[in-house]
């Protein structure tokens, strides 16, 4: 006989509807703040927070410097996948740490190429600003594509078509995006060349990205400004893997398991807390509150809540383990609130596998997350590290599970692990840029809350009312009874005021 039956079946997002609260002038959309905690600090008090409650898997499909970079921007952070040798993921996470806002690293031409040459080159690049340096390396000019004609010039050696050096008004290193901006508007070039202390070319910053750049209001930056960093490890090469992350700057860790309830887990938690007391570890993935109990004790200052909800997992399939994802972080927000009432120490929760709608993230964070970690939905966008690709017609991105064979592969190299498949590998639809797809989740998030009556996500966990709803209301929910014509025939027979 099991130790344990449980006979009530455990619970999906889905199957949860909020109900209103009472929205005031105090809850309105404008005033509904998105920020919540995301681990808490390895040392003293206090929790390292996010801007919005969403952070990208550790997933090659998906967290590639790119994603860091762009997702830090915007108030979340994307954990760099560890399936992959140590050299390349902290090259990814030094990308992150040394991206200056608005300031790109030029490629440089020489001032004797031919013109023809250098058409070719703005072709194959798709960029067509270059700065021009002399035979020893002097900065000497800079040339667009509105200095020449390649039909006209194209025997002209570059030098002949710069605008020279003393033409040129510059900026220094030591200045910011803003300070960069005004020296720009006051001259008339579109672009302004960076220099060094040795008048050398560090950085371009165009005219045309500033407003993006400018317009981050709630971009994450560590305590010297630099965009914050999040990574994953594994529980095999975490003593190399950890310490050069941390020579890089990472700002935190998640050790990334789809069971995190074992002694491995908790010898590499113990090892990160013993040599980087500073850096906050985050702990996981659990469905029990047993096991966030465990991760706890072991060190861990947040915890991944999931297994078997994945859309790429097949875990369930495979191995017959795994919950619901409502009924586990019900669960786990249970222990952690019984853990704060104990000790003092509040720590977060991170919700991870199966999740894409508004609409369930904020079921979730009604729940008790506080945080929604996703793979599907940051894969579709134009920052995940993958290439388009069109089958019938349709513009899709490849999405793979981390167990899946082609990550696991890798794994097998190293680990000798890859026993079986937990995960596949297939394609979603690609959705466009990140920026515009958060901003059209983050605004139903708002409006959702608003409608409870909250503010805040901490508001949100204490004042949320949640109903179970039945299959037939989730299809009345949907859109019912009524023949839904193509967007051609609509548009085409709309003749208001007829
Ligand atoms: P998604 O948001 O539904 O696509 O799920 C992403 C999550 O699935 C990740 O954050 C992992 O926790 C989990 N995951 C990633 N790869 C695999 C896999 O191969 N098998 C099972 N779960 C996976």
């Amino acid at each position: 006989m099991a130790k344990h039956i449980e006979f009530e079946p455990s619970r999906t997002l889905t199957e949860f509807r909020l109900l209103p609260g009472c929205t005031t002038e105090a809850t309105t959309l404008t005033h509904v703040n998105l920020q919540t905690r995301l681990v808490r600090l390895a040392r003293g008090d206090g929790w390292m927070g996010i801007k919005i409650p969403l952070v990208a898997a550790a997933m090659q499909s998906v967290s590639g410097a790119r994603m860091g970079l762009e997702m830090a921007r915007l108030g979340g952070l994307a954990f760099i996948f560890a399936s992959q040798p140590i050299e390349r993921q902290v090259e990814m996470v030094r990308r992150i740490k040394n991206y200056k806002a608005g300031f790109v690293t030029p490629e440089t031409v020489p001032a004797d190429m031919p013109i023809s040459e250098l058409a070719e080159l703005t072709r194959r690049r798709g960029f067509a600003t270059f700065p021009v340096l002399d035979a020893s390396g002097v900065f000497v000019g800079l040339i667009t594509r509105n200095d020449y004609d390649a039909n006209r010039h194209g025997h002209l050696p570059v030098r002949d078509r710069m605008i020279a050096r003393p033409a040129l008004a510059v900026g220094g290193v030591s200045q910011d995006l803003r300070e960069a901006n005004a020296v720009l508007m006051d001259s008339h070039q579109t672009v302004l060349p960076i220099v060094d202390a040795q008048d050398a070319v560090r950085y371009l910053v165009f005219r045309k990205d500033i407003t993006d750049h400018l317009d981050n209001p709630l971009q994450l930056v560590d305590g010297r400004k630099r965009l914050m960093a999040a990574a994953a490890v594994n529980t095999h090469d975490y003593v190399d893997r950890v310490s050069a992350l941390v020579e890089a700057g990472v700002d935190v860790i998640a050790v990334d398991s789809s069971h995190g309830h074992s002694v491995f887990q908790e010898r590499t938690l113990h090892w990160i807390r013993t040599h980087h007391p500073d850096l906050p570890v985050i702990g996981g993935n659990v469905i029990t509150g047993s096991g966030f109990d465990f991760l706890v004790e072991a060190g861990a200052c947040g915890v991944k809540v999931g297994m078997g909800g994945g859309s790429i997992c097949i875990t369930q399939e495979q191995k017959g383990t795994g919950r619901g994802l409502a009924t586990a972080i019900m669960k786990v927000a249970e222990a952690r609130d019984a853990h704060a009432e104990r000790t003092g120490n509040y720590i977060p929760i991170i919700a991870d596998g199966g999740i894409v709608h508004a609409k369930d993230i904020v079921v979730a964070l009604a729940l008790g997350t506080d945080v929604v970690m996703m793979g599907r939905y940051f894969a579709r966008m134009d920052e995940s590290p993958t290439e388009k690709v069109t089958i019938n017609n349709r513009v899709m991105k490849p999405y793979w599970g981390e167990g899946a064979q082609r990550a696991r592969e890798w794994k097998a190299v190293r680990y000798h692990q890859a026993v079986f498949a937990e995960g596949v590998e297939g394609f979603v639809e690609y959705a466009g840029k990140l920026r515009d797809n958060l901003d059209d989740t983050l605004a139903k998030i708002r409006a959702s809350m608003s409608t409870c009556g909250v503010a805040t996500i901490e508001e949100l966990h204490s004042g949320a009312e949640l109903e179970l709803v039945s299959a037939l209301s989730i299809r009345e929910g949907q859109v019912h009874d009524i023949h839904l014509p193509g967007p051609e025939a609509l548009y085409g027979s709309t003749k208001w005021g007829d």
